[in-house]
């Protein structure tokens, strides 16, 4: 459920004409809605509620922009980061270092160093290497770091191969079988508080049997390092619960998810790490557009819009559906090809689809494109970085400006040889 509707025939942001703000502030234009971001933070963490010992930690890179982390922090979340820069957003935000989890397979010595100092509450470890590399730096600053390790539990998430993390070929993780010896090894340095491992299987995840698989070679692992003789704290399960991106689709939600969960973790005895991003996110915004112009075609015409693939890029590269719906529609369809500007074939935000019929000056919007859409955004063909406003009830404001290709021009030299 979001608060994206239709009041006298005109799509509302909460009390807010979408119309108005396009207005103001000129499209493309993503707008969140602060009361679908709260909504779905509790829904989520009701989910759990059953859990008698978690920590959810809001995956920053589904959408990083700072009103939205404020939003969240202020629901209790801390954050799931995966760069310095996320960090820095993450506390810029309110949340408590503490509450912060660095995941990502290429962390830096630098970022390693900087987490440490700002003292982050956890971190991933993907590779024995990065254990012994921060255990080191840790132990030069004469700490601890609190640490899990990442564990690669070979299970086909059955999601789109691109946003697949969990199956041996990827890069994420350690494998399996090897993770005991590793532990043991990771366990005794003395820069390393190791405390549990971490899994994150995919995104976009539809169904809850391959977590469910997950989980239990999770619980199975703990039994392991149990009787190993290893005091394990803390397992994190990382994030990946799909949305609904088509009107009328019905998936598990948070309550099955929990449900899942309480089920297979009921006698670990363990703290509950969760990383959720998109089921957070993905419904609370959208990308509204302008029609450029219809252009007329065989079979079927092309609505060319003004927002294109560097400001939505998961039609081009995930083949991801986005519902398109008419800001005003007449009750009339048609079926049309939706593209952007982007000289590629890949700008394509909807094949042969049938939508609101829409002409020339008319706005839409682009629905479930809250999650991994601005933080993709790009400037390709020399176009702005997309703007993003947050809607709260009757009022709203712009949270992120539009960056002009001006400004990007002026941030670039031409060297003196060439003057
Ligand atoms: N934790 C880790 C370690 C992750 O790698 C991710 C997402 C998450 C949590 C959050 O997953 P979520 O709950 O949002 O599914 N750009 C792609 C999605 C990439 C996901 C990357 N990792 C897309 O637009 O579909």
């Amino acid at each position: 459920m979001d608060h994206f509707a239709y009041q006298n025939g005109v799509l509302h942001a909460e009390n807010i004409p979408v119309a108005t703000i396009a207005g103001q502030v000129g499209t493309p234009v993503y707008i969140y809605s602060e009361a679908t971001l709260r909504r779905h933070a509790r829904v989520f963490a009701e989910g759990l509620a059953a859990l008698p010992k978690k920590h959810i930690a809001f995956a920053v890179k589904s959408n990083p922009n700072l009103a939205v982390l404020r939003v969240l922090a202020s629901e209790g979340y801390g954050a799931d980061v995966v760069s310095q820069g996320e960090m820095e957003r993450a506390l810029a935000a309110g949340m408590p270092a503490a509450d912060i989890v660095f995941s990502g397979v290429g962390k830096t010595r630098a970022e390693l160093s900087a987490a440490l100092r700002a003292g982050i509450g956890q971190f991933n470890l993907e590779s024995e290497e990065e254990g012994v590399e921060l255990a080191q730096i840790a132990a030069q600053m004469g700490l601890r770091a609190p640490a899990v390790l990442r564990v690669n539990p070979d299970v086909d998430a059955k999601t789109h191969e691109k946003i697949s993390t969990g199956k041996a070929e990827n890069k994420f993780g350690v494998a399996l079988d090897q993770t005991p010896a590793m532990y043991a090894r990771l366990a005794s340095l003395e820069g390393l508080d190791l405390r549990g491992i971490a899994c994150h299987i995919g995104s976009q995840i539809t169904d809850l049997e391959p977590s469910r698989q997950a989980f239990i070679r999770m619980g199975e692992l703990l039994a392991t390092l149990r009787a190993a003789g290893h005091a394990v704290t803390h397992v994190d399960l990382g994030g990946g619960l799909g949305v609904p991106y088509r009107m009328g689709e019905t998936l598990p939600g948070p309550a099955d998810y929990g449900a899942m969960v309480a089920a297979v973790t009921a006698d670990w005895d363990v703290t509950l790490m969760f990383e959720p991003g998109r089921v957070i996110t993905g419904n609370s915004g959208i990308l509204v557009t302008e029609v450029v112009r219809v252009k007329a075609a065989e079979p079927y015409p092309f609505v060319v819009v003004d927002a294109a693939m560097n400001d939505l890029v998961r039609p081009a590269m995930y083949d991801a559906w986005h519902d398109f719906v008419a800001v005003a529609p007449t009750g009339e369809t048609m079926t049309a090809t939706v593209v952007g500007p982007i000289c590629e074939s890949s700008d394509t935000f909807a094949k042969r689809r049938e939508i609101d019929v829409v002409k020339q000056g008319d706005l839409a919007a682009f629905r479930t494109a809250g999650a991994y859409g601005a933080t993709m955004a790009n400037t390709y063909n020399s176009r702005a970085l997309v703007p993003e406003v947050m809607v709260n009830g009757d009022q709203w404001a712009i949270v992120a400006n539009r960056i002009e290709p001006a400004t990007i021009l002026a941030a670039e030299q031409v060297p003196d040889w060439l003057k």
